[in-house]
């Protein structure tokens, strides 16, 4: 789907990639990280299709001879769940290069953790009440690394924001079919899925939606069929405009897309870039967070100079954040210096809640609607609708 807006000149290269840092790091999660070459300062990435300078893939800035950013320590999370504060991002903390000693550990309470801030806990207003739907602002899910939280993210938003009285379609744009089987649909015994819809004129979206157990919150669903996709799309006139064009029926009954990507950046993912408004990268807080990042950035670019001009990042969400390591609070102190203002302030901790869902086949907001996860997507919500 073609979209007005400032397209974003230039700083993307065809040709090989860099020599970026793909080769493997030192093992030493919790001690500070050595120096590496990162992008210099002035090459951050800026969202909503603003001009942008090609980022390296370096892992990591360079890091002083200095212990970890010292994070400014909130009071330690209560335990119980009745009533989680909303997950917060800790914003970069400055180096002070004080004793070599490496700082001891922040003591923290075992299970869910409350992420460090600055800002103010609940800094994002409730939504206003939407009295009239559509149309639909299309987010895609998107990182070619595998397991970093995209299809959780695309449930627990999708969820959240149907909570709020959005209407929601999520789609399940991978073959794996992991966001149907988290909304605890088989999609194997559908007649018809998003492969249908893709490559076949008898399909419509109407006939391949299906509402699921969460008000408001539709899914077009997936199966491995999908993974055929890619081949039997070849011979199509401008095949990248696929699930935008299938999409487009439906858009204006809902206020929120969001595209379930599958870990590559091949044909399937073109099509959710060329299909969206914008894209959210979910990022782990380990050690290799931050590799394929900018081949990630590039191909948003070429996205964005070729197909979909109006293509933005609409923002990079930590995940599989545990406060109680000083290597997952660097990697996240890392990644805000890296992005800065890109990075919501929103971070999602790691708890084992999540897989939990999985096996329930429901969103975290309905399993355990009083949990630390529950509290940070619906924080996400309402940051995403901040914006
Ligand atoms: N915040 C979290 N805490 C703990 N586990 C999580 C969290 N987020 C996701 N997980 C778990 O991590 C695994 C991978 O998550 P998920 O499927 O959302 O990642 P993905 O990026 O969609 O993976 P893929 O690239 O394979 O599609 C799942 O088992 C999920 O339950
Ligand atoms: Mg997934």
């Amino acid at each position: 789907m073609a979209r007005a807006g400032a397209g974003a000149p230039g700083g993307h290269a065809d040709g090989p990639l860099p020599r970026h840092a793909d080769r493997p790091l030192p093992r030493h999660a919790d001690r500070p990280l050595p120096g590496r070459t990162m992008p210099a300062p002035g090459r951050t990435i800026t969202a909503r299709g603003a001009p942008r300078a090609p980022v390296r893939d370096a892992p990591f800035p360079p890091v002083r001879d200095a212990p970890p950013p010292p994070v400014r320590r909130a009071a330690p999370a209560p335990l119980a769940r009745a009533a989680p504060a909303p997950a917060t991002r800790a914003a970069p903390a400055p180096v002070r290069p004080t004793a070599s000693a490496r700082p001891t550990p922040t003591p923290a309470p075992r299970g869910e953790q409350r992420a460090r801030s600055t800002r103010p806990v609940g800094a994002f207003p409730d939504p206003p009440p939407v009295r009239s739907h559509g149309p639909a602002r299309v987010l895609a899910v998107c990182n070619q690394k595998g397991g970093v939280g995209k299809t959780t993210t695309a449930i627990n938003l999708g969820a959240a924001l149907a909570e709020t009285g959005r209407r929601v379609l999520l789609v399940d744009l991978d073959p794996q079919g992991a966001l149907s089987v988290g909304l605890g649909i088989n999609a194997m015994e559908l007649e018809r899925t998003v492969y249908d819809l893709m490559t076949s004129r008898d399909a419509g979206v109407h006939d391949v939606r299906i509402s699921t157990e969460v008000a408001g919150l539709d899914l077009l669903p997936a199966n491995i069929d999908l993974s055929a996709a890619d081949v039997e799309l070849v011979g199509e006139v401008a095949r990248e405009h696929t699930l935008a064009r299938v999409l487009a029926p439906v858009l204006p009954e809902y206020d929120q897309v969001l595209i379930d990507c599958q870990p590559s950046l091949g044909p399937l993912t073109v099509n959710a870039l060329t299909a969206a408004h914008g894209v959210l990268v979910p990022l782990e807080c380990e050690y290799f967070a931050l590799r394929g990042v900018a081949l990630l950035m590039q191909t948003i670019e070429k996205v964005r100079e070729r197909l979909n001009p109006g293509l933005a990042v609409e923002g990079i969400l930590a995940t599989l954040y545990d406060g109680r390591t000083v290597h997952s609070r660097e990697v996240l102190a890392r990644v805000v210096e890296t992005f800065g203002d890109q990075v919501f302030a929103t971070v999602v901790q790691r708890t084992v809640r999540f897989p939990e869902t999985t096996v329930a086949g429901e969103p975290i907001t309905t399993y355990d609607s009083a949990s630390g996860g529950a509290a940070a997507y619906r924080q996400l919500a309402r940051e995403l609708l901040a914006r």
